[in-house]
């Protein structure tokens, strides 16, 4: 039976404390990605591989403006999170290999956060932010096996 477009109820405030929690959870894990990607860059002279890696760090600084922008939209409040510590690597191979799951546990968090956000226009921003995401494990995938 069609029931018309408002059959389902959003069942999440807009300052739902879950949500709003994962949305810190998210500029902290966009912090932390566009510190180690910098220093990812800064491990080789190989421009090949800076220029996969500064299209990831390029989105990662445009995630965290979009995050902040929601938050702000959602509760009227200024959100900034702390700079994270960065585990150190000898090995780049190591950064691009753990950054390939950061990545892809990224995509699994932001999908549950576009569940609870109602409005298109915030769920399209998580839509880009995610096939970004995608985007960054294909190519740290590629990096991976260049490096190999
Ligand atoms: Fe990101
Ligand atoms: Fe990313």
């Amino acid at each position: 039976m069609y029931m018309g477009t408002n059959w389902q109820a959003c069942p999440y405030g807009m300052t739902d404390n879950r949500l709003l929690g994962l949305l810190e959870e998210a500029m902290h894990d966009e912090k932390h990605d566009y510190k180690k990607y910098k220093m990812m860059m800064d491990m080789t002279d190989n421009k090949d591989i800076v220029a996969q890696i500064s299209h990831a760090y390029e989105d990662e600084g445009k995630h965290y403006g979009m995050f902040q922008a929601l938050y702000e939209e959602l509760t009227g409040k200024t959100a900034e999170v702390a700079t994270p510590e960065l585990d150190r690597y000898s090995r780049l191979i190591d950064a691009v290999k753990s950054s390939i799951n950061g990545e892809l546990e990224a995509v699994e968090l932001y999908r549950k956060i576009r569940f609870m956000l109602c409005g298109k226009r915030h769920r399209d921003m998580l839509y880009e932010i995610i096939t970004d995401e995608q985007e960054h494990a294909t190519r740290f995938t590629y990096l991976y096996a260049m490096l190999k």
